[in-house]
């Protein structure tokens, strides 16, 4: 055997143990990579704690934020979870997908509060639920009806009215037809949406971008909030929150140093596009981890 002949031999084999030891390192075995997946959530919380309670004014709070939060996703790994990104036309939303095979007839529920003219991002998971053998069941509000109902008709079930934190008609400015107008609205109040339209006390996935009504929601997703006490479970948020006056910084600041310190929610991927976009997941519950750690 030539000499060049013998060596690519050897170059072969040589790759093919290489091969195998990074396929080893790269999928550990699921129940140490769970446990590790924990850690590194818990291990986030206290970086987050640490680095958000050095901050005090609302208006630096707000700027620092995705800086500070980043940081702790650098820090403690988080690209070990496996999120996965799915793209909408201006921006890019985030989710875990199960760790196990589905039972039988298994669906997640997914609730978009603002559509916005825009399903691409739900599309995107819809494909990735039914590759992995899940339903998903698309609830979508939005008080925009114009383009939102027949865009969202096509993966799922339409609401005509605002999610607030309250049941109430108020006027609010809408962009249609390319100008800003004066509108009446219907808002329904969350809670009620989720007991009296939808009937679910468990959603997978919620969406949350609703020009700026997510600052009447801060409340709903604390620890001892109206759906915790409601039994109303949700695991994952996709949460855009908008630039407004300080008192809308002093809030959101609340909001964010609370639930570091709740150790309920971690909050990551975290940026910043004069409105603040982030992705929060419930380690708190334990029906989310199993499912999804
Ligand atoms: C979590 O933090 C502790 C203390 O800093 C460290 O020893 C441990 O390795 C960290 N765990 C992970 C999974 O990063
Ligand atoms: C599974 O889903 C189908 C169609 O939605 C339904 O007819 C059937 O009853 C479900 N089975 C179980 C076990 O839930
Ligand atoms: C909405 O605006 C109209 C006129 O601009 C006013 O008559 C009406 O009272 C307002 N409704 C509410 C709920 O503020
Ligand atoms: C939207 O704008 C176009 C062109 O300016 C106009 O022709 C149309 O009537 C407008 N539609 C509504 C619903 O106002």
């Amino acid at each position: 055997m030539a000499r060049s002949s013998l060596f690519s031999l050897f170059f072969v084999a040589f790759s093919s143990v290489l091969a195998v030891y990074f396929l080893i390192q790269i999928s550990p075995d699921p129940r140490i990579s769970s446990n590790l997946k924990r850690k590194i959530l818990e291990n986030w919380s206290i970086c987050a704690r640490e680095q958000l309670d050095k901050i005090h004014t609302a208006d630096e709070f707000w700027h620092q934020f995705p800086s500070l939060t980043s940081y702790c996703d650098l820090a403690e790994n988080i690209d070990l979870l496996g999120l996965i990104s799915l793209k909408n036309s201006d921006e890019v939303k985030y989710a875990l997908m199960p760790k196990n095979v589905p039972a039988k007839n298994s669906t997640f529920n997914f609730v978009t509060l603002g559509i916005g003219k825009d399903i691409t991002a739900e599309k995107a998971f819809k494909e990735e639920a039914n590759f992995l053998g899940y339903e998903v069941k698309f609830y979508g509000a939005d008080p925009i009806i114009e383009d939102n109902s027949q865009l969202f008709s096509q993966i799922g079930e339409f609401f005509p009215f605002a999610i607030g934190g309250k049941t109430e008609i108020s006027n609010a400015s809408v962009l249609k037809n390319g100008t800003y107008r004066e509108e009446t609205i219907s808002h329904v109040e969350l809670l009620k949406f989720l007991k009296d339209n939808l009937k679910i006390t468990e959603i997978d996935h919620l969406w949350l971008d609703a020009e700026g009504a997510e600052f009447g929601l801060f409340d709903y997703f604390y620890n001892d909030g109206p759906l915790e006490r409601n039994g109303i479970s949700f695991c994952q948020m996709n949460l855009e929150v908008h630039i407004g006056d300080i008192n809308r910084k002093i809030e959101f600041m609340k909001f964010a140093k609370r639930l570091a310190h709740e150790k309920r929610f971690v909050m990551l991927k975290s940026v910043y596009v004069s409105h603040i976009r982030l992705y929060l997941f419930n380690f708190g519950s334990s029906k989310c981890v199993d499912k999804y750690l």
